[in-house]
């Protein structure tokens, strides 16, 4: 099992950017089989998720190219019979490749997807909306078997801001009959990334950030090259790894308007934050303060993507703070293994107590999911003594090399990889 070894209790200073956007690459390269021929996707994140998704991609037929963070992928002849379905069980994104493939192929069964078990995390948004397009659906042997004679455009009301569906309508809606409308859609940045690259590709595509998007189907496609959205989840990381740790960090490849809210909440912490040319800064305070009354909540809410890490740096926060998670019932496992670090917190259905307690104490520890991994390396910096972070493998689907990152801010922590996770 490979794990992250940590000697903690220093403070993080430096520079770093941040890297493209998982959230954001992942659909667009589900995307990217809409048009029969070469795209090239520029700050694709080499991170696990994507590495999935290729192998899916090739599996397929389609020809890939990955070198630095440019992806090139030929989409011009794909076949669906041998899609690799141990990819599909290893990511939820896998859902995605829906919209388009059968924008392409008519046809598509795949097994239901994977990913971080942070909740029941359903697809059934999806598919019914999938059926008012022209889907005929039906569960084979626990895998879903989706057919269409030909996807017709529909006006669809979701019953949740679904990012995950959203995206998926956007890409079916672009090889539908005739016009698309979405309503009560997701304005998270990364489905106004998906909007641009659909834009740059050729369609026809409004109202993304806002709750209606329309799209015109049956546009003509041509060859795109695009550049990713940073990742705020990861730039979020990093800023609460230094607010946890104290020192100074300023992160390059920043959108401001995307991480508002994180921001806010930095400054309510005790830090001081400013916008600089190249991204944004932030100083950490000598003993944070206690925050109340936090709610996950959609964009432009506090991300759920955002949760644990900031619980573990709450863990050492002068007074009480209350966390509410609206969106993913599971994301409260890493409340756990900070108690296990000497954190007090109490967890009652979604909501969490958590009383800050002046140190954590490094121990051995297990990330449960990818973002509460990340949070178990963050209370394993800010903890006095050595912390070891099990299951390594769940931070790295979306971290392109976390230990690389903090080495560079002055963390002293390595990667003890195990061979047969590859
Ligand atoms: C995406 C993000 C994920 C983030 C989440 C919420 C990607 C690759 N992943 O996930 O990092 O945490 O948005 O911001 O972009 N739901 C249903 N039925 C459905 C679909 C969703 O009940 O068919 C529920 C989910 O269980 C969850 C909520 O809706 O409770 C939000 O899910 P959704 O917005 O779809 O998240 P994802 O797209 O899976």
């Amino acid at each position: 099992m490979s794990s992250y070894l940590i000697s903690g209790g220093r403070p993080l200073n430096g520079q770093l950017h941040v890297h493209g956007s998982k959230n954001a690459a992942l659909p667009i390269i589900a995307a990217s089989l809409l048009y029969q021929g070469v795209t090239v996707i520029r700050g694709c994140p080499d991170i696990l998720d994507v590495r999935y998704m290729i192998k899916i991609l090739r599996s397929i037929g389609c020809g890939v190219v990955y070198q630095d963070d440019m992806l090139q992928i030929d989409a011009s002849e794909i076949c669906l019979e041998n899609i690799s379905r141990e990819c599909i069980g290893k990511m939820r994104s896998s859902i995605l490749l829906l919209g388009a493939a059968l924008g392409r192929c008519r046809h598509m069964t795949l097994d239901y997807p994977g990913g971080c078990t942070i909740g029941a995390r359903p697809v059934d948004i999806h598919l019914k909306a999938l059926e008012q397009m022209g889907v005929h659906i039906e569960e084979v042997d626990g895998a879903i078997h989706c057919e269409t004679e030909g996807l017709s455009g529909a006006r669809i009301v979701l019953p949740y801001p679904s990012v995950g569906a959203t995206e998926n309508l956007m890409m079916a809606g672009a090889m539908a009959e005739g016009i698309t409308w979405i309503q009560n859609a997701a304005k998270e940045p990364e489905v106004s990334d998906l909007a641009g690259f659909l834009s740059a590709m050729g369609v026809s595509i409004y109202g993304a950030g806002t709750d209606r998007i329309g799209i015109l189907g049956k546009c003509s496609l041509h060859h795109t090259e695009y550049r990713v959205m940073s990742d705020r989840i990861v730039a979020g990381t990093y800023l609460l790894a230094v607010a946890g740790t104290g020192g100074e960090i300023e992160l390059l490849n920043v959108a401001e308007q995307h991480m508002h809210c994180l921001l806010h909440l930095c400054e309510a912490m005790g830090c001081e934050v400013r916008m600089t040319e190249k991204g944004v800064r932030l100083k950490s305070a000598r003993r944070l303060f206690a925050v109340e009354d936090i709610h996950t909540q959609p964009f432009p809410g506090f991300p759920t993507d955002m949760q644990s890490q900031l619980m573990a740096v709450l863990a050492t926060a002068r007074g009480e703070s209350v966390i509410y998670e609206h969106i993913f019932e599971n994301r409260f496992r890493t409340a756990g293994e900070l108690q296990k670090m000497g954190a007090d917190i109490q967890i009652k259905n979604n909501r969490a107590v958590i009383r800050g307690v002046r140190k954590l104490k490094g121990c051995h520890v297990s990330a449960r999911d990818l973002r509460g991994g990340a949070a178990l390396v963050i209370a394993g910096l800010m903890a006095e003594g050595d912390t070891i972070v099990e299951n390594s493998i769940f931070v790295e689907r979306g971290y392109q090399d976390i230990c690389k990152d903090l080495t560079q801010l002055g963390a002293e922590i390595r990667h003890s990889r195990d061979a047969r996770e590859g």
